[in-house]
């Protein structure tokens, strides 16, 4: 059973099959491990269009790290970088190179949101503890999910700071305008052979989230490679992961490529949601931004017999998405337009996903293949397919 509602999350699904003994408000931020956060937090700025929120570092009396926070509308990025061999941010990064360590989520209560997932199986990150400031107290704690990622609970309730404790405001001369991205709307995490189910019941188990869509690699396929993919969701819609394993095919997965680099499971994409994605799209190509190129024109004159009777709502110019290779696909509710950065990094492993959703409440189910028939050029390229 689902209720929709319109929220300023966009369409909400509310699952009511999903268990609220760990209740979420949203998704409070995600926390970025790299080699030079200074230099990570420019990219993020200048390409991306992220603002200067608040830093914490040597400045203000850390000494171990330094932390840069980003904000977009309701997206908060932090970039953390180590200052000494001896932290142990160093060994995800040599391991994994720069990527999600945290995906924190806005809780009431951090302390109950830890004893109802770590009773249930959960693995301790972080024991809940307080931290103050001035400015009120947040308090916190943390589980792993799947590889070395974590998830950690957010209680602000009584915080009226510019980001935790310990952060200040981060006052800066360089403030390249905003793209339009607004929130984040779902986090795709790769996980090994095999394991996807394992994964599944972790999030229905220690989570009660909801498996709401399945995809099998009889629908997840090129002539080449295949994937197998389940979207999970909390009761009130507004945390989506879906989570993706490789399948056998001809030749190597683009989710097997992902897991030789990464070195193990890990997040594969951020989709984050705009209200105008041929603005938002232009505007990140202009700022160097680079997508998977567009998939053959036949895709785009399919367009109206994949749309049907969505058709008629449809305000964009298919040889403006075309020229820009955006993506379209339908489901029963509407449609939604969707483009997909090439990996933010050296390694094959994290992209970005920008998405325009006009109804629709899939993933683009349908534009799977000539996805991935994209992403298998760039395999190509790299010798890795
Ligand atoms: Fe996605």
């Amino acid at each position: 059973m689902s209720k929709i509602k319109n929220t300023e999350y966009g369409l909400e699904k509310t699952f009511e099959g999903a268990q609220d003994f760990l209740p979420l408000l949203g998704t409070d931020y995600v926390e970025f491990y790299v080699g030079n956060a200074k230099q990570a937090a420019h990219f993020y700025k200048t390409a991306f269009g992220f603002q200067s929120l608040a830093y914490a570092g040597l400045e203000t009396g850390i000494k171990d790290r330094a932390s840069y926070v980003l904000s977009q509308d309701k997206i908060r990025l932090v970039l953390t970088t180590p200052l000494n061999s001896n932290s142990v941010i160093n060994e995800h990064i040599t391991k994994h190179g720069d990527s999600v360590k945290v995906i924190a989520l806005w809780v009431d209560d951090a302390v109950r949101s830890f004893e109802e997932t770590t009773k249930r199986g959960a693995k301790v990150f972080m024991e809940p503890h307080i931290e103050n400031d001035e400015h009120g107290e947040v308090i916190r704690s943390g589980i792993y999910t799947y590889g070395d990622t974590v998830h950690v609970f957010v209680e602000r309730k009584n915080y009226n700071g510019i980001f935790l404790p310990g952060y200040q405001p981060w006052k800066s001369d360089y403030n390249p305008s905003p793209v339009g991205l607004k929130f984040i709307d779902h986090m795709v995490g790769n996980v090994g052979w095999g394991e996807m189910n394992k994964w599944v019941k972790w999030y229905e188990d220690v989570m009660g989230f909801v498996n709401f869509l399945s995809f099998d690699d009889k629908q997840i396929h090129t002539e080449y490679s295949a994937l197998m993919s389940k979207v999970m969701s909390n009761g009130n819609g507004r945390i989506k992961f879906p989570i993706n394993e490789p399948a056998e095919g001809k030749k190597k997965s683009q989710i097997e490529e992902y897991l030789d680099f990464f070195e193990g499971a890990g997040v594969q994409h951020i989709a984050v949601a705009t209200d105008d994605i041929i603005k938002t799209v232009m505007e990140l190509k202009s700022r160097g931004v680079e997508f998977l190129s567009a998939p053959p024109h036949t895709y785009y004159e399919e367009i109206p017999g994949r749309l049907g009777k969505h058709m008629n709502d449809m305000h964009e110019d298919i040889s403006i998405l075309e020229k820009l290779a955006i993506l379209v696909d339908a489901d029963e509710d509407g449609y939604l337009l969707q483009i997909f950065t090439k990996p933010v990094e050296d390694r094959p492993t994290l992209f970005f996903e920008i998405i325009q959703r006009m109804g629709a409440k899939g993933f683009g189910a349908g534009n799977f293949k000539a996805l991935f028939e994209s992403i298998e050029r760039e395999q190509a390229k790299r010798g890795t397919l």
